[in-house]
């Protein structure tokens, strides 16, 4: 389902079951819509399902954000394109009546790090994350209280986009702003592998159950 009054194209798929969470799938640099929501029924079987597409273009590729180089932020533009999808998200839950409170981010690598943006600088947005493969997008002053708030995260141990003490910083960063971090190793690189997303959807299990 789509609805172009909304500012980001995108897929929603409704919740199959009463009072289950909204996954907010987010795509890497090059993704779509279309890619993650594979991956966010295999997170909750039972979840609504909010895809958009990032509105930067970088050679024909969708991002969340531009960079100015790989790993190198524009951090004016992720700091707006940032408020612009919490002003998306609220108006989504706005037209298709699911619950703002209990939005769940699932992102991979780009998707991953406009998430963790949305959690340091929009907190209140989400009720959780899933962080695949991310990386410090910012640090903001002063850090927001995430009072335990739930994220997972997962990385590749050989991963040349995102290296272990990248990976390692925005835990760190996240735990000092009160967030409950999981993180998952798993030992290849950037892909997103299947035992990253059991593990995941076993974290997810254990913070919203089945519905
Ligand atoms: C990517 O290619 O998506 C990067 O590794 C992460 C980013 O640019 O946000």
């Amino acid at each position: 389902m789509t609805n172009s009054t909304l500012a980001f194209t995108h897929q929603y798929i409704p919740a199959r079951a009463e009072g289950a969470p909204t996954l907010l799938l987010l795509h890497g640099t090059g993704g779509n819509e279309h890619d993650l929501l594979g991956l966010g029924q295999a997170l909750h079987p039972h979840a609504a399902l909010l895809s958009p597409r990032g509105q930067v273009l970088e050679n024909g590729m969708p991002r969340f954000f531009r960079r100015l180089a790989e790993g190198v932020f524009d951090l004016d533009d992720l700091r707006q394109r940032t408020n612009d999808l919490a002003t998306f998200v609220a108006e989504a839950s706005a037209t298709y009546g699911f619950d703002p409170a209990r939005v769940i981010a699932a992102g991979f690598s780009n998707g991953a790090n406009i998430a963790a943006s949305l959690l340091l600088l929009r907190p209140g947005v989400l009720a959780g994350a899933a962080l695949f493969h991310a990386m410090v997008p910012i640090v903001p002053e002063p850090l927001p209280a995430l009072n335990n708030l739930p994220v997972f995260m997962s990385a590749g141990q050989r991963d040349p986009l995102i290296t272990p003490a990248g990976t390692e910083q925005l835990a760190n960063l996240l735990r000092a702003a009160g967030a409950n971090v999981t993180l998952y190793w798993q030992p290849g690189g950037h892909s997103l592998t299947q035992a990253e997303v059991y593990a995941a959807a076993d974290w997810l299990q254990n913070q919203v159950g089945e519905e």
